[in-house]
Order: structure tokens, then sequence, then C-alpha cells
């Protein structure tokens, strides 16, 4: 790589390719957002959310806005897992507790699903096209999508679940027919993903907010065999574009995630251990994994922590990110305070 191509990687592609960066470099699942007053400002033009996601000038703008104001070293995608069940024909909502879907019913199958719509997710990928020509270069833009299990537990329960028990019970009872609708859900995860690629995205990271909840022989089948397919028909098409996994709560399986998927980065989320989470450093990048509840502590908490995390994770190729996502209620003066901290080198 020259020069200039290196220089315009910018520090988080740089650490995904396997470099170890002091500071590291870092930004925050859900940096933007309802957190921000000037996120709820733009979002006050439009309607919706679904319609806010969809019109690029407003997606972009939210997509800039955390980068703008904290210097983050990447900006991601302002978008939702949830547009690609849209986008199969599934009717979506935004209420006030959440996404509501009209559900999918095991004994129907995937039928009235269908690629026939994928180009509803076209406005998205002008969204990365504005982003990418608003961001400086050195700051990566990340695209994004959820992955095949987690997209699907929407899709089943028609919502936000506290069991899954429906979307596991199809998949327990009928995994052939279950397997359909993941592949229906991949085929469509991997057409947004090259689009947003396409586009400009930098990176991408995989979501599977819900990969804890299975027990270890259908997370080989439901969650590491979906990722690893979307993994490698990625790699195939555009080999330099790093892959970040997620497996949110994968807890013990996250090695077996790693291995198995192939991916460039892996997401450790709030209660894996730092020991462990170097440990896999030596397989892959880690990215991770403050508490956003100290975040929305800031102080000394906030401060403590991130100097524990750095510690532990300094000697290797490291992401400085949260477990999951900022919570609405984060005074953005911590992250103001976060990105003071972490512009410094480890003590
Ligand atoms: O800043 C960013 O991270 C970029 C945008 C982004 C959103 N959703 C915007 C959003 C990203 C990366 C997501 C991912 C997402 N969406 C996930 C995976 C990560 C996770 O949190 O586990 C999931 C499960 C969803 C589905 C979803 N979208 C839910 C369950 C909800 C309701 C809960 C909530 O936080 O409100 C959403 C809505 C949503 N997606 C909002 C935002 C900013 C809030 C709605 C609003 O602003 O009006």
């Amino acid at each position: 790589m020259d020069a200039m191509s290196s220089a315009k990687a910018g520090r988080l592609l740089r650490v995904l390719a396997g470099e170890t960066l002091d500071p590291p470099p870092w930004w925050l699942m859900r940096q933007a957002g309802r957190y921000l007053p000037e996120y709820r400002a733009l979002r006050a033009k439009a309607d919706d959310f679904v319609q806010f996601c969809l019109t690029p000038g407003l997606a972009a703008e939210a997509t800039l806005q955390p980068v703008q104001r904290f210097g983050m070293d990447a900006a991601i995608l302002f978008a939702d897992i949830l547009l690609v069940p849209r986008a199969l024909g599934q009717p979506l909502e935004f209420g006030d507790d959440g996404p509501g879907l009209e559900r999918i019913e095991e004994r129907n199958g995937t039928a009235g699903l269908s690629l026939a719509g994928v180009s509803s997710l076209d406005p998205v990928y002008e969204t990365v096209r504005l982003s990418r020509a608003g961001l400086p270069r050195d700051t990566a833009l990340i695209g994004f999508a959820g992955a095949p299990w987690t997209v699907a537990t929407y899709m089943v329960e028609g919502g936000s679940s506290r069991d899954f028990r429906r979307t596991k019970a199809w998949a327990y009872r009928d995994p052939a027919g279950f397997a359909g609708l993941l592949e229906l859900i991949g085929e469509a995860t991997f057409a947004y993903l090259s689009g947003q690629i396409m586009a400009g995205a930098d990176a991408v990271q995989l979501f599977d907010s819900w990969a804890g909840v299975l027990p270890e022989v259908e997370f080989d089948r439901w969650v590491v065999a979906p990722a690893r397919q979307l993994a490698d028909r990625l790699k195939r098409a555009f080999p330099a574009v790093p892959i970040i996994g997620f497996p949110r709560g994968a807890g013990q399986l996250y090695e077996r995630y790693a291995a198995a998927t192939g991916v460039d980065a892996i997401g450790v989320d709030t209660v894996v251990p730092l020991a462990e989470a170097r440990r896999l450093q030596g397989r892959v990048c880690v990215q991770g994994n403050l508490d956003p509840v100290s975040l929305l502590v800031g102080g000394v908490p906030l401060a403590d922590s991130v100097k524990a995390i750095r510690e532990a994770l300094a000697g290797g190729p490291f992401v400085f990110n949260l477990g999951h996502g900022v919570l609405p209620q984060t005074p953005p003066e911590h992250v103001a305070e976060l990105a003071r901290l972490l512009a410094s080198p480890a003590a």
C-alpha cells in the first residue's frame, strides 16, 4: 500500500487490517441518535422513523452529526436493521415502544416474502454516498446490517422479545423451513451490504444482537453458519473490505464464531472478561467493550473503566467501542469526556 492510500485508510482500517495503534481508534455503536439534541431536531423533520431512514439528506446528516461533534475515527451509516424485513415485503412501523412488524407465521413459512422489493433499499446507498462525501478522508464509514438470526427474531416475534419462543420453536420444530427464512434474509442482506460497499462503505458490521440466546448446536447452525456464508460471499466480491462480526452475548462461543466465520474483527459485549477479550485478540482484532452505563455515569467510573479496557487490549489490534449501544439518556458531555480520555496515549 502506498503512503497515500494508507493515509486514506485511516486509523480504523489500519487496525482492522491487524495493526496495533495507541491511542486506539474509536467509535460508538448507536453514536447517532436520541442522546444528541441535534439529532432530535433533525428527526423532527420526518413523520416517521422509516421515512427518516429512507431520506438520504436527513440520514446522511444524522450519520455525520456525532463525528462533527466528537471526532470519532468512524461514522456508522444511519439506517436500521429492520429495513431488510420491510424490503422482503413485511410491513414495519416504529412506535413509542420500539419496532412493530406484522408477524411471519411458522405455518405460512416464507410465503408472501420475496426479493422483489430489495430496490426499496436504494435510498440507503445514496445515504452512503452523501455520508462518504461529507466525511474527512481519514474517517472511515461503516456500513451495517443485522445478521440473519437477529433479523429473523424480529420478523417472527413481530418486534422485540423476552424469550424468543416463537422463533426458537420454529427453528427447533422445522429446521428446514426456518433455514429457508434465513436464506432469504441472507440473500437480501448480501445485496444490502454489497450496495453499501459499492456506494462507498469502507467496512461493514454484522449485528447479531440476539446471538446469545441459542444453545451451542443451534448457535452453530443459526448464528455461525449464516455469518460465515455472508463473510465468504462478501470476501469474494469485496476482498479489501473488512467485516466486523458482533455476536452479542455469545459468551464462551465467541472464539468459535471468530474462528469459523473468518471475520476481520469481533465486537465483544460488556460482560466478556478483559482477559478473555485479550485471548481473542490472538486470533482477530477486538472491538469493545465499555458498559454503556459507564458512559451514562461519566466521571471517575468512566475514566477507570476506559483505563482498564485500554490496559488489557492495547497490546494488539483493538477498536475502542461500547459493549452495546449508547443509551438515549447519556449526556453528550460524557462522550466528549470519553474523546478526551482516548486522545492521550495509555499511561
Ligand atoms: O448510530 C448508529 O448506530 C446508526 C444507526 C442504527 C440504528 N439502529 C438507528 C436507530 C443502527 C446501527 C441500528 C441497529 C439496530 N437496530 C439493531 C442492532 C443493534 C442493537 O441495538 O442491538 C437493532 C436490534 C435494531 C432494531 C431497532 N431499531 C430497535 C429494537 C429499535 C427500538 C429501540 C430504540 O433504541 O429505540 C430501533 C429504533 C432505532 N434505530 C432508533 C435509532 C436511532 C431510535 C428511533 C428514533 O430515533 O426515533
